[in-house]
C-alpha cells in the first residue's frame, strides 16, 4: 500500500470490509463508489479501468481484438496498476499514466471486446484479488460480487434503464459531442449485450446483492440509498461481532 492509499482510510472507517459494486455501463457505479469510499474511509478501485488499459495496449500494438493467443501473449508482457489519487484512480500501463487516454470511445469498445476472454479475465481477477486482499476497499466492476470477491461483506448491484444510462453518458460528453444521444444509447446496448451474454463471468447480480435501480432517482438519492445499504450492513456485522464476543 502506498501513502495515498493509507491516507484514504480515516479513523472510525469501515475498516477492512470489501464493498462490491457491480452493474452495467452508465449505471453510476464510479460516482457511487467514489462517494462511498470517501464517506466510509475506503480505498476506491475501479476495475473497468484495468480492462480499458489493456485494451489500449492491444489497440496500440495493432492486435486484432479477437486474436486471443496474441492477446494472451500481450497480457503476459503487461503491467497494470491502479493507484489511489485523492479518491480517484490513476491507471498505470507499464508505468505510463494512461488515465485520460482510456476514456476514448475506441478504447471503451475495445475493453468490452477483450474482456470476454477467460485468459484475460483470469489474469485481471488475480490482480484485483491481490489489490483488495487486505480489505478496506470499494471495488467496482461487473463481476466483483460474483467472481472476484464472492464473500464481500457488502454487495450492491446498481442498474438503470438503458435510455437513462445512455442519456447520462451523453450528458458527460461535454458541450459539443461528436455523437448523438441515439448513438450513445446504441453503443451502450451493444456493450450491455456483450457484458451480459459472455460465457465467462457475465454481468449479473450476485444472489446476495442488494439491487439498486436508479432509473427514477437523482444522484444524491442514489448516494444516500447506497450509504444506507453500507451502514446497515456494517451495523449488522458489528452486532454479530459483539454477539460472538459475548458468547466467548
Ligand atoms: O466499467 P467500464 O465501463 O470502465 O468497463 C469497461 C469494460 O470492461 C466493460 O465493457 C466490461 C469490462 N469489465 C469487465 O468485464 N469486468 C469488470 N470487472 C470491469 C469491467
Amino acid at each position: 500500500m502506498n501513502a495515498d492509499e493509507s491516507s484514504l482510510r480515516s479513523p472510525g472507517s469501515a475498516g477492512r470490509v470489501i464493498v462490491a459494486i457491480d452493474g452495467p455501463a452508465g449505471a453510476g457505479k464510479s460516482t457511487i463508489a467514489r462517494r462511498l469510499a470517501r464517506r466510509f474511509g475506503l480505498l476506491n478501485l475501479e476495475t473497468g479501468a484495468m480492462y480499458r488499459a489493456f485494451a489500449l495496449k492491444a489497440l496500440r500494438a495493432g492486435i486484432a481484438l479477437d486474436a486471443i493467443a496474441d492477446l494472451a501473449k500481450l497480457a503476459d508482457e503487461t503491467h497494470i496498476r491502479l493507484e489511489a489519487s485523492g479518491d480517484e484512480n490513476r491507471v498505470l500501463l507499464d508505468g505510463e499514466d494512461v488515465t485520460a487516454l482510456i476514456r476514448d470511445q475506441s478504447v471503451t469498445d475495445a475493453a468490452s471486446r477483450v474482456s470476454v476472454f477467460p485468459a484475460i479475465r483470469a489474469w485481471m481477477v488475480r490482480l484485483q484479488q491481490e489489490m483488495g486482499a487486505a480489505g478496506g476497499v470499494v471495488m467496482e466492476g461487473r463481476d466483483i460480487g460474483t467472481v472476484v470477491f464472492p464473500r464481500a461483506e457488502v454487495k450492491i448491484f446498481l442498474d438503470a434503464a438503458p435510455e437513462v444510462r445512455g442519456m447520462r453518458r451523453f450528458d458527460q460528453l461535454g458541450p459539443r459531442p461528436a455523437l448523438q444521444p441515439d448513438d450513445v444509447i446504441r453503443d451502450l446496448r451493444a456493450r450491455d449485450e456483450r457484458d451480459r451474454n459472455r460465457a465467462d463471468s457475465p454481468l449479473k447480480a450476485a444472489p446476495d446483492a442488494v439491487l439498486l435501480d436508479s432509473t427514477d432517482m437523482t444522484l444524491e438519492e442514489v448516494v444516500k440509498a447506497a450509504e444506507e445499504i453500507v451502514s446497515a450492513r456494517l451495523a449488522e456485522l458489528a452486532a454479530s461481532h459483539e454477539t460472538r464476543i459475548d458468547r466467548a
